[in-house]
């Protein structure tokens, strides 16, 4: 027998921004620290779990005990995420995703060329890769536990609770952004058919570990329905 909440569970976590390059030397990113991803994989593996981190460029270390994985684009993190899920029972997906990509990354560098002329970019949308994987673990009859995140800088309810019916996830942690990007605090909504759960203020790893907590008291309902 073993008291933690989350043994024998096989996690998935998503964090970090995207990079999408838009030559060998610029590109398009998000303003993502990765340190709420980096915090709930550390405490999923915390609550027994086995943990796989994929993470978008960020420099901070791997939580002792996670397996991780680096990425960089959209459609590079959704690749890998999409095989990894498979074999997951939860996913929290945490990455700050580019919403673009530009159509063609330029194989060179794009130069000035003095006559003050400015690039044109085109971009085109990328997936969403969490909407993706839950619509998938709803065909295969909810196999794999999805959580999603919305950071929104107003109306952070509504928002939280019309997206997660957006994307098809039965929990959605909203965060107040972005205010807390790149901090050590963050205060989460945690939003699931039954209604919402608030985590005041409080150090990203305190939040993590209750966000994990609640995730295991809502697996077995999950694993039932
Ligand atoms: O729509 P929005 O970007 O606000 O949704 C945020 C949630 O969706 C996060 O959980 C994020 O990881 C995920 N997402 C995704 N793929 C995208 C955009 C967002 O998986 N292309």
């Amino acid at each position: 027998f073993s008291p933690k909440p989350l043994a024998g569970q096989q996690v998935l976590v998503s964090a970090g921004p995207t990079f999408e390059a838009i030559d060998p030397v610029r590109g398009l990113t998000n303003l993502s620290s990765g340190k709420m991803g980096f915090a709930i994989a550390r405490a999923a593996h915390e609550a027994g779990a086995q943990v796989t981190l994929v993470a978008g460029p960020v420099s901070l270390p791997t939580p002792r005990g996670v397996g991780r994985i680096n990425v960089k684009s959209a459609l590079n993190m959704q690749k890998t995420l999409n095989v990894l899920s498979q074999s997951a029972s939860v996913f929290v997906s945490a990455a700050a995703v580019a919403d673009w990509r530009p159509v063609q990354a330029a194989e060179q560098k794009i130069k000035k060329d003095g006559s003050g002329e400015v690039p044109t970019l085109s971009f085109v949308e990328n997936p969403d890769i969490l909407a993706g994987i839950a619509a998938s673990a709803r065909a295969q009859n909810g196999a794999l536990y999805c959580v999603g995140f919305a950071a929104e800088s107003q109306d952070l309810l509504a928002l939280a609770q019309s997206k997660r019916v957006r994307k098809g996830v039965p929990l959605l942690v909203g965060n107040i952004g972005p205010d807390t990007f790149g901090q050590d605090d963050n205060a989460l909504l945690l939003v699931d058919e039954h209604g919402v759960t608030e985590l005041p203020r409080a150090d990203k790893l305190v939040l993590a570990r209750q966000l994990v907590a609640e995730i295991a008291r809502r697996l077995p309902e999950h694993k039932a329905a």
